[in-house]
C-alpha cells in the first residue's frame, strides 16, 4: 500500500482528509451498502480501507486512465474508466452507503450524479460532497456549493458543511431525513 501511495497522482495529502477517515470507518460499519465514489485520488485509500474492512464493494470512476489504474491495483474495487455521466448508465448497484462525489466541479454535472444517486442511497447513507465552501474565492473553480446550496433548501435532506478539513475547500455530508425513508 505505501508503494502505491508514491505512485498514485496526488491531489489532496492523505491528513487533509482527516474527517473523511473518521466519518467513512463509523459509517461503514453501521450502514448497509456499497461505496461509489467519483473523482479519485487520495479519497480513494480511504474509502477503500474501510470498504475492504467491512467487506464492501467500491465502484470508483473518474476519467484519467493513471487514477483508474492506481484504483485497479485496491481490493474491492470496481474501476469504471470514464466519464461520470456514461458511468451512471453503467451502475446498477443499490443500496448506497456512501457516495463520495468530487470529479467534474461543474454545477449541470455534479447535480446529475447527485440526483442519480441520492435515491438509492440507504437508510443513514451519506453523500459527501467536496469543494463546497467559500464561494466568493472558489467559484470560478467549483460550482459544487450551488448545489450544496439546493440542497439545503430541501425539506428531505440533512446538510451538514464542515469548512476547515479537505483543504478548507468545504466538505458536505448530505443524508435523506428519516421521515423520507418508507
Ligand atoms: C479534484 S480531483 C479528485 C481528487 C481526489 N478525490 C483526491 O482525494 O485526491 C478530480 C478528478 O475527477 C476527474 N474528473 C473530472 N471530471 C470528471 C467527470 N466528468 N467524470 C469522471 N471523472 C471526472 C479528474 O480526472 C480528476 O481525477
Amino acid at each position: 500500500m505505501g508503494c502505491m501511495r508514491k505512485k498514485m497522482p496526488v491531489h489532496l495529502k492523505i491528513e487533509e482528509w482527516d474527517l473523511l477517515d473518521k466519518l467513512v470507518e463509523v459509517i461503514l460499519k453501521n450502514v448497509e451498502g456499497c461505496v461509489v465514489e467519483i473523482g479519485l485520488g487520495t479519497s480513494t485509500v480511504i474509502l477503500n480501507k474501510y470498504a475492504v474492512q467491512n467487506n464492501k464493494k467500491h465502484y470508483c470512476c473518474d476519467i484519467s486512465m493513471t487514477k483508474c489504474k492506481f484504483a485497479r491495483k485496491l481490493l474491492n474495487t470496481i474501476v469504471f474508466e470514464m466519464s461520470s455521466e456514461e458511468f451512471l448508465t453503467k451502475f446498477d448497484d443499490s443500496p448506497i452507503a456512501i457516495a463520495f462525489l468530487d470529479g467534474s466541479h461543474k454545477f449541470d454535472i455534479v447535480k446529475k450524479e447527485a440526483d442519480f444517486l441520492l435515491p438509492r442511497m440507504s437508510k443513514y447513507g451519506v453523500l459527501f460532497l467536496h469543494d463546497t465552501f467559500i464561494p466568493e474565492k472558489r467559484s470560478s473553480i467549483s460550482e459544487v456549493f450551488k448545489l450544496r446550496q439546493l440542497l439545503e433548501n430541501d425539506s428531505s435532506f440533512q446538510v451538514f458543511t464542515f469548512p476547515f478539513t479537505a483543504a478548507q475547500y468545504g466538505l458536505t455530508m448530505v443524508m435523506k431525513r428519516l421521515e423520507c425513508y418508507r
